[in-house]
């Protein structure tokens, strides 16, 4: 399968085929693009729990039309709520949309359930253009961005979050450098933003994750821009493992640092990042790379896979309503 389409754009990372979900398998990529084809529930846990589908608005958009499936092949909604929300806890994207397909069903039955999961992902892809077209408006010709982890086409259909300004900005000729950490330990920034980047022709130059910091001192990077998880009342953010070293580096260096998210990823009912729930996973994804151990057998190892940024580190806020310069400012944004 082509991945860039008729203008450079990817497929869908998450599409809904009648009682089924087609998704990109972010697992395999850069090697193979492979498009899986998911109908129970099982399936849809074991794509959220793996990272085939990843990416808090992908996995806000893939948990919505998962639930709407299983309501409509007569499973409890409220035992298949209950399985899909517990996959992977610190994106609240996921419970966002599971909550609104929830409502639709017990407002109109099965078919409202599909009909708002549709509405969703329509929705999402809208606030990534919008995203896009207010972000790009900050940069001017030639800026070159570091950016985190991946928040593009395959984080959030249809163009990303922190990256839709890239990719406008791209589009309208003023050809954007972007400086890519790799993001250990599941290489989501040299796998999938070096690709996606790759296909669309956007120069970029990937570098390990302790580079950042001799980056920013060499006087290398414009403007940091990176996606969220959760963004809080307050507006404290989480977002992948090493964005608040970032930050921290950001403010260090005087370079403004942007996070992009659309209203999916806000949680006004948690005041601040201390009361975000991070995930920590298996200690399998620090100790072996490429199928070869890379520490001791004896060794434990801490892997939290996110972290989180206090709201004064963040210059501003990127949203499908335009840019929010001071945390204050989100309590414009729908409750
Ligand atoms: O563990 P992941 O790969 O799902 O983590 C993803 C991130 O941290 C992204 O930066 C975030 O979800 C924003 S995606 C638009």
């Amino acid at each position: 399968m082509d991945p860039t389409g008729a203008h450079g754009k990817i497929a869908p990372s998450v599409s809904r085929d009648g009682l089924s979900i087609k998704v990109i398998d972010q697992t395999a990529l850069p090697s193979l693009l492979r498009i899986l084809d998911l109908s129970d529930i099982a399936e849809f846990e074991e794509c959220i729990r793996s990272l085939r589908v990843r990416g808090a608005p992908a996995i806000g958009v893939f948990g919505a039309f998962s639930l709407a499936i299983c309501i409509s092949n007569g499973m409890g909604p409220d035992d298949a709520y209950s399985r899909l929300v517990s996959t992977r806890p610190t994106a609240v994207d996921l419970r966002n949309c599971l909550d609104l397909v929830l409502a639709a069903f017990r407002e109109g039955g099965p078919e409202a359930a599909l009909t708002e999961a549709d509405r969703i992902r329509e929705d999402i892809e809208r606030s990534c253009k919008a995203i896009g077209e207010h972000g790009a408006a900050l940069f001017g010709e030639g800026v070159r961005l570091l950016t985190h982890c991946n928040a593009g086409a395959l984080a959030a259909p249809d163009l990303g979050t922190a990256l839709s300004p890239i990719f406008h900005l791209h589009s309208s000729g003023k050809r954007p450098f972007v400086w890519v950490s790799e993001t250990r330990p599941l290489m989501q920034g040299s796998r999938l933003t070096a690709w996606e980047l790759s296909i669309r022709g956007i120069s970029h130059r990937v570098l390990v994750d302790a580079a950042c910091a001799f980056l920013m001192r060499k006087g290398l990077v414009d403007a940091v821009i990176v996606g969220a998880d959760r963004v809080c009342a307050n507006g404290d953010i989480a977002n992948k493992i090493g964005t608040l070293d970032k930050a921290i580096l950001a403010k260090g260096f005087s370079i403004p640092f942007y996070v992009a998210f659309p209203m999916s990823t806000w949680d006004p009912t948690c005041p601040s990042g201390e009361h975000i729930p991070i995930e920590v996973r298996g200690p399998s994804e620090i100790a072996v790379c490429g199928g070869e151990r890379v520490a001791p057998d004896g060794s434990e190892c801490w892997n939290p896979a996110f972290d989180t940024v206090p709201a004064e580190l963040i210059t501003a806020y990127i949203t499908d309503r335009g840019v929010l310069k001071r945390p204050g400012k989100l309590s414009i944004l729908p409750r």
